[in-house]
């Protein structure tokens, strides 16, 4: 079973709900955050832990840890979820927490991604389903998918192309969690039973 953690929109979580995989429960750090009702939607247990109420990132934490242990999962999904969480908490996740993150890493870690990359007039984009470590956004690439940036392309054209993808890889890398599939070697993991590229997803999406 899986807990997922959002802070908006949750397409990512919603992506995983409808690919089938076994949902346990999705947390937000904000009351307000849309996923919740296609959760709720879906009969799912849901949870509110606000950040905003905690005096510290340490008490916030171990309030998140609180919530998602109830569910016992094998897995936490941090499926765009906004929160820089301690080293404390990662740990206590190690090796059972993947992150979706919208660039291919270890390009443009951190926020702005598309608008990063459309500056630097990068012609390959897209992102990356890495384990968490407590450097953000520097775990183990799990799988990763391009996006080929266009001439006409804006930050917002560019960021609906990577989230197709985003949910593709994410789903993916979840499935092979969920099947034992997954072997980290040191910085590099491998889908064992896999054709040889199957964490590389390229996508040919130039003319479509
Ligand atoms: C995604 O692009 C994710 O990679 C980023 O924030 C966005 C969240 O989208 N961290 P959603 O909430 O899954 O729709």
């Amino acid at each position: 079973m899986l807990v997922i953690l959002i802070s908006g929109r949750g397409s990512n979580m919603r992506a995983l709900v409808e690919a089938g995989l076994p949902v346990a429960a999705v947390i937000a750090n904000r009351a307000d955050a849309a996923g919740l009702d296609f959760a709720r939607s879906r009969k799912i247990a849901t949870a509110v832990v606000e950040h905003q109420k905690f005096a510290s990132r340490e008490a916030f934490d171990d309030a998140l840890a609180r919530e998602i242990d109830r569910h016992r999962p094998r897995l936490v999904a941090l499926a765009g979820f906004m929160r820089v969480l301690t080293p404390r908490f990662v740990a206590r996740y190690e090796r059972r927490m993947l992150n979706i993150h919208p660039s291919l890493l270890p390009m443009y870690p951190g926020l702005e991604t598309h608008r990063r990359a459309l500056e630097d007039g990068i012609k390959v984009h897209g992102c990356s389903v890495h384990f968490v470590t407590p450097q953000v956004d520097h775990g183990p690439i799990v799988a990763q998918a391009a996006v080929p940036v266009r001439d006409d392309d804006d930050e917002a054209s560019l960021a609906a192309r990577v989230l197709e993808t985003e949910h593709r890889i994410l789903v993916a890398a979840i499935g092979w969690f969920c099947e034992d599939r997954l072997v980290i070697e040191g910085h590099r993991v491998r889908v064992k039973d896999e054709v040889a590229d199957a964490g590389a997803l390229l996508v040919p999406a130039l003319h479509s």
